[in-house]
């Protein structure tokens, strides 16, 4: 009876400093995915390219995903199919015009690098004569900011190639 307490006592011991270590391990675990995922660490220091990264880690992974998968019902995946809009009337600005993107902290010329990187990097390759976008062009677009941005993606979408499900944000 009297190595009862004991035992428990050293059950509660051991429980903190396990809870302590597990916690100790899942930061470097998360830290480490998340410097190893991005290539922050290992990337080297680049131009325009290299911030553009890092402001989508900054500023749009947060719902859009490292991997710009978005989540299903409520942001939409831009993986092969960001740049399509570029190919349809109205796309180009709605890219800029969509409220993620125009009300973000970000300046005009940061945005224009980010969404060049983002068409870029999720593809489909953008259209031939794609002319990437200026600083100039994101300061005239951006205050025109989408307030029902849903309405006009659903329309945009019908313009694209017929495989496509219309309702992907709903
Ligand atoms: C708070 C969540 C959120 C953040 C942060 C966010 N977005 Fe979005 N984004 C959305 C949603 C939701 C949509 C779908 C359109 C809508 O309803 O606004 C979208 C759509 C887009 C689209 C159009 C893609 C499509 O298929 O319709 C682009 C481009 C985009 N976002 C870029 C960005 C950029 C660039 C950033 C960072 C500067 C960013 N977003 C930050 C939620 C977000």
């Amino acid at each position: 009876m009297a190595s009862k307490p004991n035992a428990l006592c050293g059950e509660r011991r051991d429980g903190a400093v396990g809870r302590r270590r597990a916690t100790a391990w899942l930061l470097g675990l998360t830290l480490g995915a998340a410097l190893a995922g991005h290539g922050l660490a290992a990337e080297p220091a680049a131009g325009p390219a290299r911030s553009a990264r890092l402001n989508y880690i900054l500023h749009c992974q947060g719902c859009h995903l490292p991997d710009g998968s978005g989540s299903p019902g409520k942001v939409p995946d831009m993986r092969g199919e960001v740049s399509q809009f570029l190919t349809i009337p109205g796309g180009r600005e709605y890219l800029v015009q969509v409220p993620g993107a125009a009300t973000s902290r970000l300046s005009d010329g940061e945005l224009a690098d980010l969404l060049n990187w983002l068409v870029k990097t999720m593809g489909p390759p953008p259209p031939s004569g794609f002319k990437p976008y200026s600083q100039a062009e994101v300061s005239r677009l951006r205050p025109n900011w989408l307030q029902d941005p849903k309405q006009l993606r659903t329309r945009l979408l019908s313009a694209f190639a017929p495989a496509r499900p219309p309702a992907a944000t709903d």
